[in-house]
């Protein structure tokens, strides 16, 4: 059976990696016309591993999907940074798509990992030299209350706050807060006022994550960071003033 027969289908995104569309959520893994590697790198990857500048970086992957995050963290440190050790935790629902994977068209970029796809796919673990990645298959909601200051760079990039709230709520942030070292970064996609709301009123402060050719995505710490944009999150609500963050208690 190929990827394809199962409850995804594989797309062709505009940089031309393949991403998946997911039947269950009516929703694409990610966004095709940002493509799939280049929304990673750029939304994710990049923009965290240049602000954490650590020798050894732990690294939680909400929610793993298809491991392009992790691919291409693996993928940016083997070309920018080989010494560094990564300890990478990710959540993954979805114990049929972890099994697929080893029959995803990844890029050509991703290669060289091959091994770690497979053993992924296989047992949920792979260890090597300096690199440590653990999948865990269930509730990501379960998953974050087990850590405690413990992450350097948190990847949110759950589906859309539309289709997948439990993943974006107040209190799932608050959970995130708290296994967050004091200096970590947090990436997603998310623009939305709603996301926004939920990482300010947790203390984060917030970021745009902007670049000439992706569409502008979120960065945020508990820190401050003087290289990045800082989002006026006062002034938002202030013209904003009846949107709230996502809370548990709408979800049904
Ligand atoms: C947008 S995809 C993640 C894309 C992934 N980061 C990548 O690069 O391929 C969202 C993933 O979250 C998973 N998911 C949804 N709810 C979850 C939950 N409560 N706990 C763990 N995983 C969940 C879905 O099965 C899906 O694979």
């Amino acid at each position: 059976m190929s990827f394809s027969d199962v409850l995804h289908q594989e797309t062709l995104s505009e940089d031309g990696s393949y991403t998946a569309y997911s039947k269950e959520y009516d929703e694409h893994y990610h966004s095709t016309k940002d493509g799939a590697l280049k929304e990673s790198l750029q939304k994710h990857v990049i923009p965290a591993l240049k602000l954490v500048q650590q020798e050894e970086i732990n690294i939680l992957d909400i929610c793993y999907g298809l491991g392009f995050n992790t691919l291409a963290t693996l993928l940016y440190c083997a070309q920018n940074r080989p010494q560094t050790q990564l300890n990478i935790y990710s959540p993954e629902l979805d114990a049929a798509l972890i099994k697929s994977l080893k029959k995803f068209r990844y890029p050509a970029e991703f290669a060289a990992f091959r091994d770690v796809i497979t053993a992924l796919s296989d047992s949920g673990k792979y260890k090597s030299n300096n690199l440590y990645i653990e999948l865990f298959l269930g509730d990501a909601r379960e998953y974050v209350k087990r850590f405690e200051n413990k992450f350097d760079i948190v990847y949110q990039d759950a589906f859309s706050p539309a289709t997948n709230p439990m993943l974006w709520t107040q209190e799932y942030f608050s959970d995130i807060k708290k296994l967050m070292k004091k200096d970590a970064i947090l990436t997603t996609y998310s623009i939305a006022l709603k996301t926004r709301l939920a990482l300010h009123v947790n203390g984060f402060h917030v970021y745009i994550n902007k670049g000439e050719d992706y569409r502008d995505a979120t960065i945020a710490s508990l820190s401050a960071l003087t290289s990045l944009e800082h989002v006026n999150m006062e002034h938002k609500i202030r013209c904003n003033p009846d949107v709230k963050p996502l809370q548990d208690s709408e979800l049904s």
